[in-house]
């Protein structure tokens, strides 16, 4: 999604700016921009396509300013063209503003602009609207033009702005989009994320909604909607910059599959103590908040939604509480019984996903207590959540989520768990015996990428299928769903999820001669209904590979090719049996040519609905 950098100090604002982009190029883009203010003027360039195409455009000298604001764009309003691309400029060229975010009521400011100021507009952009209103109440005063022209806007946004006649200051806002101030020697920076900062400042501001910022060379002034001066906490970052880059690996992706043993050992051990019980984080439940409880609603999207599906098993399991997993999207619009005897989990790794932080927002209006699984660090979900529990993944660069997903699934187990505890519902030495199995899972989630190699000789196989078919009972159903989004959304091949006891309610139908089946069979507990399903597809001629544990033999008797992951309970079976599926999108998508880390159309964090 759009990201935002400003740098205002001694240096030249281009190298600054243009390396605070990199940082944001997980968050997807399809244009970049930068503007810079320099000798009384402001120089802007801007591209489509890769953040090259930019640099190409600004290597001359007269791109020496010392601030500047630049962007990302991941087109909503107009086509991702140059002149889509931000910074946009005011009629006279003398404010730049670049935006995240939407502003709704742009279609009715924008014939008030043209009629009434003559305004011409040069994008198909929401965003050209907020330079045009700061261009329209400018006198000299960059702030106060800011504070009218909000005034008059609705909608999300972080957006910063200059102006040519007072190069010595960016102002910013922010409304329901991530915004953080960096703090330098004799400069300061503004981002939409830490990433950007990280090779220049580790202490920053987080930006709260409706906040002003102003930034000098030497000073940062955050202001609340009164115009009242905020004192704000510096957040120290202590993200290791590598974690932030490839580490030798070829794509994001493939790294952050592989730190998924060390990211579930992160997630896990600090929570469970010497005495094998589970800690929480400052996170505290009473029996009495759970008796209370009548509901859970679990809300996310994609792949943390495909998480919320694992989580409702484990809730209903070990807490005895009817559990909900809901699309976030949908929650929203679907008039949900909530109240406050609802506990509302929402599951995010960026934190920021739009309809997630809408659901809460209305779990929230609605009484919900809200309890949030995040991985990124002073998130909007994290921060507008009653309580949060961290996966300690790291920064997760590639649009298809992998270490997030299995760290999720951790922490799903750790709260399931907990509660069940405190409740009283989940028996002691059944809660002994389930800890005893997380604790062995970053030693077989390494055992498990060893299937690396089973999995690039079945994608060469495979990699030219337009149809692979995933199909599951139990919770194999949630990691069914789980393998086909990553090929989908990384290979671009068509595929399809389904709970095995399904399949003959229609989609039978479609099986043809070689046909190809990823069938999960990792529950013991389901596995004679299993094999009869995959004797169904047998019958019809479909090609089948089964995944399954360690030691099941009957397995491979009727499927064509067997995977297996380490012997584990049926509890913790599918926090390994995804891995071998990521692997085999991510070689199908290398062998298919496909932008594995950036895929078209896609980007790390939705910050729009
Ligand atoms: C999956 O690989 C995607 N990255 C996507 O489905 C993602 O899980 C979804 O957009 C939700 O994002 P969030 O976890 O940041 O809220």
């Amino acid at each position: 999604m759009c990201g935002i950098v400003g740098y205002i100090g001694n240096d030249s604002a281009k190298n600054v700016i243009i390396n605070g982009l990199r940082g944001l190029e997980y968050r997807g883009y399809d244009s970049a921009g930068i503007a810079l203010g320099s000798r009384g003027r402001i120089l802007v360039r801007k591209e489509s396509g890769a953040l090259e195409n930019l640099e190409k455009k600004i290597t001359k000298s007269e791109f020496d300013g010392k601030i500047g604001i630049g962007h990302t764009r991941w087109a909503t309003h107009g086509s991702p063209t140059r002149e889509n691309a931000h910074p946009h400029l005011s009629a006279d060229g003398k404010i730049a503003v670049v935006h995240n975010g939407i502003i709704e009521n742009y279609d009715e400011l924008k014939p008030w602009l043209i009629e009434n100021h003559h305004i011409e507009y040069r994008s198909e952009t929401d965003t050209e609207t907020i330079a045009h209103l700061i261009g329209v109440y400018y006198q000299g005063d960059l702030e106060s033009a800011v504070k009218k022209a909000v005034l008059r806007m609705r909608g999300t946004y972080a957006f910063a702005a200059i102006a040519a006649d007072e190069p010595n200051k960016i102002v910013a806002v922010r409304k329901d989009a991530p915004l953080i101030a960096g703090i330098g020697e004799n400069c300061n920076y503004l981002a939409s994320d830490i990433p950007a900062l990280l090779k220049y400042t580790r202490d920053i501001y987080l930006i709260e909604n409706d906040e002003m910022v102003i930034l000098t060379k030497d000073e940062i002034k955050i202001y609340d909607a009164d115009g009242t001066r905020v004192k704000r906490e510096i957040m120290r970052v202590t993200w290791d910059a590598d974690a932030a880059e490839k580490g030798g690996y070829e794509h994001f992706m493939m790294k952050e599959m592989c730190e998924q043993p060390d990211a579930i050992r992160k997630t896990l051990l600090p929570r469970i103590d010497n005495k094998g019980r589970i800690k929480l984080d400052g996170i505290k439940f009473e029996k009495d908040d759970l008796d209370v409880l009548d509901h859970i609603y679990i809300v996310a999207c994609g792949t943390a939604y495909h998480a919320g599906l694992q989580g409702k098993s484990l809730f209903e399991k070990y807490v005895k509480i009817p559990t909900e997993v809901d699309l976030a999207s949908e929650f929203r619009y679907r008039k949900p019984l909530v109240d406050n005897r609802t506990l509302f989990i929402c599951i995010s790794q960026s934190g920021e996903t739009q309809d997630t932080l809408a659901a809460l927002r209305e779990a929230k209006k609605q009484g919900a207590r809200i309890l949030s699984i995040c991985n990124a660090m002073g998130s909007s979900i994290a921060r507008e959540s009653d309580d949060v529990l961290y996966t300690w993944a790291g920064p997760e660069i590639a649009v298809a989520s992998t270490k997030a997903y299995t760290t999720q699934l951790i922490c799903l187990h750790l709260i399931s768990m907990y509660m069940g505890r405190v409740r009283g519902t989940l028996p002691k030495v059944e809660f002994e015996r389930i800890i005893e199995e997380l604790k062995t899972l970053p030693e077989k989630a390494e055992e498990t990428l060893k299937t690396e190699n089973v999995m690039r000789e079945l994608a060469e196989k495979f990699f030219i299928k337009e149809q692979i078919f995933y199909i599951g009972r139990g919770t194999d159903v949630g990691t069914a769903y789980e393998g086909s989004l990553k090929l989908k959304e990384i290979s671009y091949i068509n595929s399809f999820a389904i709970a095995a006891g399904e399949l003959k309610h229609g989609t039978i139908a479609l099986i043809r001669k070689q046909t190809l089946f990823f069938a999960l069979a990792t529950q013991d507990f389901l596995y004679e209904k299993m094999h009869s399903n995959i004797e169904e597809i047998k019958a019809r001629n479909a090609h089948t590979v089964g995944i399954t544990k360690d030691g099941n033999k009957r397995l491979a008797k009727i499927c064509d090719e067997v995977v297996y992951i380490p012997k584990c309970s049926d509890e913790v079976a599918s926090i390994l049996a995804v891995i071998p599926l990521q692997l085999l999108a991510y070689h199908i998508a290398k062998l298919r040519k496909r932008d594995i880390d950036k895929p078209r159309n896609l980007a790390k964090s939705v910050t729009v609905e």
